[in-house]
């Protein structure tokens, strides 16, 4: 440690009177500060229990890391992306009071007194305090930290949760738990120990960069308390600035990375069940799609597609020919995703087995030899992903999915998840029972062990890593896609996140709002729910609602149990599918607009189904608004989640609201009430909103997008919105194979004017017509267009009553401008 200096000494002295004369505030806490030192990566301040460091990561990010011992531990995360900022000095002053931090948006303060911290932002405005009696502690060694909650201020994030949006007065386990969920379940299936702060419109966010087991008390015993606690290893977190729940986002995503930009096809609707269970299911339930003309993009094969649930490996009898039937698919336009569970069932000769046995691949139990447990094939080992080794040999395992032309792995049970050795054999039961005790595993080298404690949380996040980079040396010039039950920060950059085993219930339907919409707050952009429920099975206008939610998550799948009648867009009569038709019609004609906000998701991780206050951080009315959201910047989408509703309570904030298309408007902030059959899915649209529209098609790359409707809803302001288009599927768009195109449109005197730039990259979509279609235009006098040679008239049609003006435009063409004379 470097030398206190004598003012710091003197200072301390007194502070230990006075501590002495007031009694200790916090027993298990820092104690008085010692000395001060500046490093190249962070000033470390030592306390009379232990060590803080304050690094800067960047000028919005600023990361404390405390440890009871008198070192820290080698510097270690699961979570970080290999870009994400590294951590510098920090300008530091001693002060009587303790040290002052700053950055160029963040000040703070930590006390000498105490070590309790205080952030404010450069106007000197408090963004997080911890009480006098709070502060960073050690309670039997374990790290933790209490906070003031000021009374106005909301919580969100946290991952995946049930319960409301905000977390205020809740307490939740951040431990990665197979949980077939009640509504109040908890912990599920993924951990992520991330929150997002808001009060009157200014956002912090805290990610708690520790993968044991936490508990998050978010007031819950004490209302004017925010404490957390993990069950080992050191206290590290990072303080991110906003100044709105955007940037706190956004700084987030530098640290721990975005869902990278998917395959388009992995946008569109898919089919799953536990499980289409033999080659006939699978192309009747695809051929029905295309009958139907419902659009779907994947199938689905559950783990009945496996040899006695043996991962890379066909059921010959009831799959003989995988590469022909999944050829065939590929022919009417699907791609098809398989399940692959962690778990390598014990059975001599299974190459998958031996393979792992000869080479050491499995994790093993502390009391000697592999960890065992029972899933659906029986007893099975598991892989010690925590060994770069085992994650490579796993990617290069998929050559057997992909050499069969397979699309896209789902990893399921890798909380882990499974049953005691001496459990009966599974396959078809549904909840077995008989705990493991997954706290005798232990990972890594022989030599140097790693308690299963640590690493639970990230062993899917693992597994993922060295699926996604299998996927990619197998198929170089293909995106990979994988979806994934258990998780913790960071996984987004590998894979979709689905919600686990939900019941066909009203409850769940509501409750899968919110769910979703702070998973995309903690960063985890591609996410979706069972639609319809995977235990019990939806009544007809269930799946209906469920659906009309459903196009709107981010990952579309309809998915339910073993046992169940079926479930998708055909088995609740003509009425249903009719709903189901029209809503998956709508999610493929939105795909234009859909896209671009994936696009934008991996470079900002900002999530496409956003809450409210995501959009309107200035509202409060906003904050514990729970059954609609934001898709996208523009569209808000709010299903009807109650039994034979008859309206829908909606709040449009403040603006001008178009319903969907239409010229006709609310002006918010207003409630209202809409009324609905079953057949409604109440849509609004922000004014200044500009929609690009695909046609209606079977599949993503059924047709290219043309011609391409663009949807103006007018306002008194300028807006633009930038359309993104490359290939679909490849990477090409990382060395300039993409298209960035910017509509706007513009209130002028007595007119309007909209346009097109062609902005950056060398894509080039097919050759197409453009539709343009204006709500709430006046009857126009004369509507002109240049393509760049000067002004002409153009051919448009007004319909009055609509007050709807619509023209076709070339598009290819560098842009245009066209004017609107009223
Ligand atoms: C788990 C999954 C579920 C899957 C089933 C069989 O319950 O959550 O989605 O269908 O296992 O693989």
């Amino acid at each position: 440690m470097g030398n206190c200096n004598s003012k710091l000494r003197a200072a301390i002295l007194a502070g230990l009177l006075l501590a002495a004369l007031a009694g200790a505030a916090n027993a298990s806490g820092l104690g008085k500060m010692g000395c001060l030192n500046q490093g190249a990566d962070g000033a470390i301040i030592k306390f009379e229990n232990g060590l803080v460091k304050i690094s800067q990561m960047e000028d919005g990010i600023i990361r404390v890391r405390a440890t009871s011992k008198d070192k820290f531990e080698a510097d270690q995360s699961f979570a970080l992306a290999p870009d994400a900022p590294k951590p510098k000095a920090i300008k530091v002053t001693e002060t009587e009071d303790g040290v002052v931090f700053e950055t160029a948006l963040l000040k703070g303060v930590i006390s000498r007194d105490n070590g309790i911290i205080k952030i404010y932002d450069r106007s000197g405005k408090l963004l997080l305090e911890e009480p006098k009696e709070g502060g960073i502690s050690f309670d039997s060694g374990k790290p933790g930290v209490v906070r003031s909650m000021p009374g106005d201020e909301h919580y969100y994030g946290f991952g995946e949760k049930t319960g409301p949006l905000d977390k205020r007065g809740t307490r939740m386990t951040m431990w990665n738990l197979d949980n077939v969920y009640t509504v109040n379940a908890d912990p599920l299936y993924q951990s992520h120990p991330y929150y997002l702060a808001l009060r009157k419109g200014i956002a912090y966010g805290i990610f708690l960069d520790n993968s044991y087991k936490s508990v998050f008390d978010v007031g819950a015993a004490d209302p004017q308390k925010f404490s957390y606690q993990a069950d080992g290893g050191e206290l590290n977190y990072y303080f991110l600035y906003g100044p709105g729940p955007k940037e706190v986002i956004e700084r987030y995503g530098m640290v721990v990375g975005r869902y990278p930009l998917p395959p388009l096809w992995a946008t569109g609707y898919m089919q799953c069940r536990y499980s289409y269970r033999d080659e006939e299911k699978v192309r009747d339930i695809a051929s029905k799609f295309r009958k139907e003309s419902v659009p779907c993009d994947v199938i689905f094969l559950d783990i009945h597609y496996m040899d006695h649930y043996k991962v890379f490996s066909f059921d010959k009898k009831a799959f003989p020919d995988p590469a022909g039937l999944i050829g065939e698919l590929e022919k009417q336009g699907f791609k098809v995703i398989v399940i692959v569970d962690p778990g390598v069932k014990i059975e001599k000769g299974y190459p998958v087995y031996e393979q792992g046995l000869a080479n050491d691949y499995f994790a093993r139990n502390k009391n000697g030899g592999n960890f065992e447990a029972r899933v659906w094939p029986g007893d099975v080992y598991f892989p010690d992903f925590l060994k770069p080794e085992v994650r490579d040999w796993w990617g290069s395992l998929h050559k057997f999915y992909t050499d069969l032309g397979i699309d896209g792995i789902w990893n399921d049970m890798n909380e882990l998840a499974g049953w005691k050795k001496d459990v009966r054999p599974l396959p078809d039961l549904m909840v077995p029972s008989g705990k493991v005790n997954w706290l005798d595993m232990v990972h890594g080298p022989k030599d140097a062990p790693v308690e299963h404690a640590r690493v639970h949380n990230a062993y899917a996040l693992l597994e993922a890593e060295g699926t996604y980079n299998g996927l990619k040396k197998l198929k170089p010039d293909e995106r990979p896609f994988i979806i994934t039950r258990a998780g913790y920060p960071g996984i987004q950059r590998f894979s979709s996140v689905w919600t686990g085993d939900n019941s066909a219930t009203w409850g769940h339907l509501q409750l899968t709002i919110p769910m979703l919409l702070n998973l995309g707050v903690s960063g985890v952009t591609m996410d979706g729910a069972d639609i319809g429920g995977f235990v019990s099975n939806p009544t007809p206008e269930m799946y209906a609602r469920w659906l009309q939610q459903g196009v709107f998550y981010p990952f579309c799948r309809t998915h339910t149990a073993i046992y169940m009648p079926g479930q998708d867009p055909f088995s609740y009569g003509p009425e249903v599918l009719k709903i189901s038709r029209d809503v998956i019609d709508l999610r493929y004609r939105l795909l234009p607009y859909t896209y671009s906000y994936f696009k934008n998701a991996s470079e900002t991780g900002l999530p496409l189904m956003r809450p409210m206050f995501l959009e309107f951080p200035g509202d409060e009315k906003t904050y514990q608004e729970a059954s609609q959201f934001m898709w996208g910047g523009y569209l808000l989408v709010a299903p009807v989640t109650r039994e034979k509703a008859r309206s829908k309570e909606i709040y449009l904030p403040a603006g001008k609201w178009y319903k969907f298309e239409s010229a006709s408007a609310l002006q918010g902030p207003k409630q209202v009430s809409e009324p609905v059959e079953l057949e409604t899915l109440p849509l609004f649209v922000r004014e200044g909103a500009i929609i690009p529209l695909a046609p209606i098609m079977n599949y993503t790359s059924e047709k290219p997008w043309s011609p391409l409707t663009v949807q103006f809803y007018l306002s008194d302001k300028k807006s633009c919105f930038s359309l993104y288009e490359d290939d679909g599927r490849s990477f090409d768009y990382l060395s300039g194979a993409y298209l960035k195109t910017e509509f706007c449109q513009e209130p002028v005197p007595r007119g309007l004017v909209l346009s097109k730039k062609d902005g950056s990259g060398k894509f080039q979509p097919v050759s197409r017509d453009l539709n343009l279609k204006v709500f709430g235009a006046g009857k126009p006098e004369s509507v002109q267009v240049n393509y760049g040679a000067g002004w002409e008239k153009a051919a448009y049609s007004f319909d009055p009553q609509a007050r709807t003006l619509e023209l076709g435009v070339k598009d290819q063409v560098k842009g245009f401008e066209i004017k609107v004379n009223y």
